[in-house]
């Protein structure tokens, strides 16, 4: 038997809308694989009744397919699903090593980032590696039609998930088909900015980077409570705030000084409109572990 720790991850960061993610030190999924016959997936933890056992409609099953790899495979779930911190993602990308790992397949974390995506498009009906490419190889990772570029960093963040969902289907459904050219050239600065920040840990700039005319503003009319849960964490001292992955998660990023009063604020907030949340202090950390 062999045991994956898979990390959550944030998608987007505002301006890379489906080019940019990170792993988060925490919550993660924990998936332990067994050589099988045939496939069979249990799923225990956070919002494991919403998940199919059925490994033809579970983002694993897939992922054993595609590297025809048939394995008993348990997912103890810590990443809630329909949260926006990649939860299926954490699921496929953990399930990918560790079977490349149980069928010595010899393929590496790269190679594996687009079996992981196509996991991923069994939920969201379009295969994205913006979540998978962070979950396998740790730090930031930029996706394009080229190919993942990773680095390394250690921004500190808060994510706050409220008890409320968000489908990824219908935050998709909300993104506009074109934008003005002046919104876009705001955005490509925006990018840049986020990118020099990540690689300098530097969460002033990751902040400001995270700005965003396009996409988000769209999506935050789906999250009930974002205004004031943005609001508070901007008071606290976040250096910038959006929507993590497709919602309704927020994420902030900010000075680790900052990062209780941050998150206690952000609950508070959630709390004032009536919605449960719940706040993790983590940080930009490594890719998915095989023990
Ligand atoms: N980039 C994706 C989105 C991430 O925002 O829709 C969620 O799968």
């Amino acid at each position: 038997m062999l045991t994956v720790r898979a990390p959550a991850t944030s998608a987007n960061l505002g301006s890379g809308f489906d080019v940019f993610g990170v792993a988060l030190e925490s919550p993660a999924d924990v998936i332990r694989v067994e050589r099988a016959s045939e496939t069979r997936i249990t799923v225990t933890g956070a919002g494991s009744q919403y998940i199919p056992e059925d490994p033809d409609q579970n983002t694993v099953g897939a992922v054993a397919d595609a590297l025809d790899a048939p394995a008993h495979i348990k997912i103890d779930k810590g990443v809630r699903p329909s949260s926006g911190l990649g939860s299926s993602a954490a699921s496929a990308a953990g399930a990918a090593l560790a079977l490349n790992a149980l069928y010595a397949r010899g393929l590496s974390r790269e190679e594996l980032v687009p079996i992981a995506a196509e996991g991923e498009a069994l939920v969201s009906g379009e295969a994205h590696a913006d979540n998978v490419a962070p979950s396998l190889l740790g730090g930031f990772t930029i996706v394009t039609d080229d190919g993942v570029t990773q680095v390394d960093s250690e921004i500190p963040v808060v994510a706050c998930l409220p008890e409320t969902s968000v489908s990824t289907r219908d935050a998709r459904g909300v993104v506009p088909d074109s934008a003005p050219l002046e919104d876009v050239v705001d955005t490509v600065g925006n990018a840049a900015t986020l990118t020099v920040g990540m690689t300098r840990n530097d969460p002033v700039l990751v902040g400001r980077g995270m700005n965003d005319a396009i996409v988000t503003p769209q999506r935050t009319a789906l999250i009930d409570g974002y205004e004031q849960v943005r609001e508070a964490a901007l008071e606290a001292g976040a250096t910038g705030v959006t929507v993590s992955g497709a919602g309704p998660g927020i994420l902030a990023v900010c000075r680790e000084r900052d990062q209780r009063a941050i998150a206690g604020s952000m609950v508070d907030a959630f709390d004032g409109v009536g919605i449960e949340s719940r706040a993790y202090q983590t940080r930009v950390g490594e890719g998915a572990r095989l023990y």
